[in-house]
């Protein structure tokens, strides 16, 4: 599946661009629109909180499975109706603008590249950013391939790999002789999609600021993708605050209700100021991520992810049983709970989403009937039918849902970040928890916090503190 790689770099680029790389520099904050990917114009609206359920699912079951994280980069199955936000970085000299999704969950950044970029079964492009944007590296003049010897080539590849370029003299250029000049392509394989592609390093034109030398990766062919690339905030070297030596970075995701509105904007924040203690953000430490399993299963895959320590969870101020080893990461990497912002619908091992499930269904009891027929539809649950009275009502009180963090943070969520209405008839309206369950891998993060829950919230991921901050506000233009 890998292209042939000394003849496509040859097109794609002129054949002498092994230089060694400088690093940059790091300068003040930046601050950059942050766009809603569109979902489906008109979608039923059952048919849409399934898409999400399912991408959602499937999204978990990435993130859970060592073997897909090993790859280094995960990415997820991306029906029509994924639920993302993208951001555009322009990348190369003249700059070239591209559409990212904002994925803390990987750490990678990759982009479409080439005019012969083939993406099959690809998410359609994202409304805010136009026509599916690809890369041109002959267009640029700052662009360089990475070389077999640079450090940032064991990003993507194994150290068994890259041993055989160590081994050839550095006076010897020849592929053909079986030493590797440049850094091989990449095949970065996720679940049932991938994206292939060569290592590259070049600037990343920020507002005030350029950073020369970043390591991306030029993709020309990729499968089941989002129809831009990713950007990849999660930890590790190659990710963006890596990369830029960023202290904190923050965004603030609109409101879905904004979904086709290509006005319409959050934004991402990188470097911004250290917020004081006066202005009403929470913060939680970081957790240490799981690394090693007794069992020596290599887990360092999910050191990539940002883990928080989610003490307890309440519903209608009672708090719900959870057992312990779901909320703490044992030795083997299974339990606690992430923070993904490429994840829609928030995730939870059955063993949290029935207690939690249950504590709905107990204080909605006699009020609203639970619907199996709405789940279904829906892939959802609980799902609760409501009477024609109260779905034409407008306002409806179902109980208060609070995430409780280490070191006493409070998300007090709104009802609209846990709760979908959805509507298939006069006849048919229901109310469905957006949690999903169910990924079918065992192991992992036990609860994967999703970009639905975070909706109207302002995130900082303080590098510098090991800390994550929130704090409700409106998105909109912030
Ligand atoms: C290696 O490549 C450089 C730059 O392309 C070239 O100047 C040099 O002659 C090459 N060396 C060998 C041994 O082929
Ligand atoms: C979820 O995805 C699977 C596999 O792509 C598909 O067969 C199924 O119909 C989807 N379910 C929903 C509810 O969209
Ligand atoms: C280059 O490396 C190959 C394989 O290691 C070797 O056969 C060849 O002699 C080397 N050429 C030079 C000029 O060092
Ligand atoms: C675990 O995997 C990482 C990257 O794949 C590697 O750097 C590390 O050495 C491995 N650790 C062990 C103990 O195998
Ligand atoms: C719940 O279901 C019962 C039995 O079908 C029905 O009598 C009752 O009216 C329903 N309640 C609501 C609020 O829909």
């Amino acid at each position: 599946m890998a292209p042939p790689l000394s003849i496509l770099l040859c097109l794609l680029f002129s054949c002498s661009l092994f230089f060694p790389l400088s690093s940059s520099a790091s300068l003040g904050p930046v601050s950059l629109p942050l766009h809603r990917l569109s979902l489906a114009p008109h979608p039923e609206p059952f048919q849409r909180l399934a898409g999400l359920a399912n991408a959602s699912v499937f999204r978990a079951s990435l993130l859970k499975n060592p073997k897909s994280a090993a790859h280094r980069a995960r990415t997820r199955l991306f029906p029509h109706s994924y639920g993302g936000y993208s951001l555009t970085f322009a990348f190369g000299t003249p700059p070239q603008n591209i559409p990212l999704l904002l994925d803390t969950g990987s750490q990678l950044t990759w982009i479409p590249c080439t005019t012969s970029y083939q993406c099959r079964r690809c998410a359609s492009p994202a409304n805010p950013a136009g026509p599916s944007a690809v890369f041109l590296p002959k267009s640029s003049s700052s662009v360089r391939l990475i070389g077999c010897r640079n450090p940032k080539c064991s990003w993507i590849h194994p150290p068994e790999l890259l041993s055989r370029c160590k081994d050839c003299p550095s006076t010897n250029n020849s592929s053909s002789s079986g030493c590797p000049v440049v850094c091989p392509p990449y095949v970065l394989i996720y679940g049932s999609g991938s994206t292939a592609g060569v290592l590259l390093s070049e600037s990343l034109s920020l507002p005030g600021r350029t950073a020369t030398d970043f390591a991306v990766g030029c993709s020309v062919y990729s499968d089941r993708q989002p129809a831009g690339g990713i950007a990849g905030f999660g930890r590790g070297a190659p990710s963006i605050p890596a990369q830029l030596g960023l202290k904190r970075f923050s965004y603030c995701l609109i409101s879905r209700q904004f979904d086709d509105d290509a006005a319409e904007s959050g934004s991402v924040v990188l470097d911004g100021a250290r917020d004081s203690s006066a202005d009403a953000v929470s913060f939680t430490p970081f957790l240490k991520n799981p690394s090693l399993s007794a069992s020596g299963a290599n887990l360092s895959a999910f050191s990539v992810y940002y883990y928080v320590g989610l003490r307890k969870i309440t519903v209608g101020g009672e708090n719900v049983k959870i057992p312990n080893s779901m909320l703490v990461p044992g030795p083997d990497g299974s339990g606690g709970t992430i923070v993904d912002s490429g994840t829609t619908f928030t995730y939870m091992e059955p063993a949290v989403l029935k207690p939690v499930a249950a504590a709905f269904t107990d204080r909605l009891a006699g009020r609203l009937n639970r619907s199996t027929t709405v789940e279904r539809l829906a892939g959802l649950r609980p799902c609760f039918a409501l009477p024609a009275a109260a779905a034409a009502a407008k306002q409806l009180e179902l109980p208060e849902m609070v995430l409780h963090f280490k070191g006493g943070a409070k998300m007090r969520l709104p009802l609209e970040n846990y709760f979908a209405f959805a509507r298939e008839s006069r006849e048919t309206a229901a109310v469905c928890l957006t949690v999903v369950s169910d990924s079918g891998v065992a192991g992992g993060p036990a609860i994967i916090l999703g970009n639905f829950q975070q909706q109207n919230y302002y995130m900082v991921y303080d590098l510098e503190r090991e800390r994550l901050g929130f704090r409700r506000q409106s998105c909109i233009g912030s």
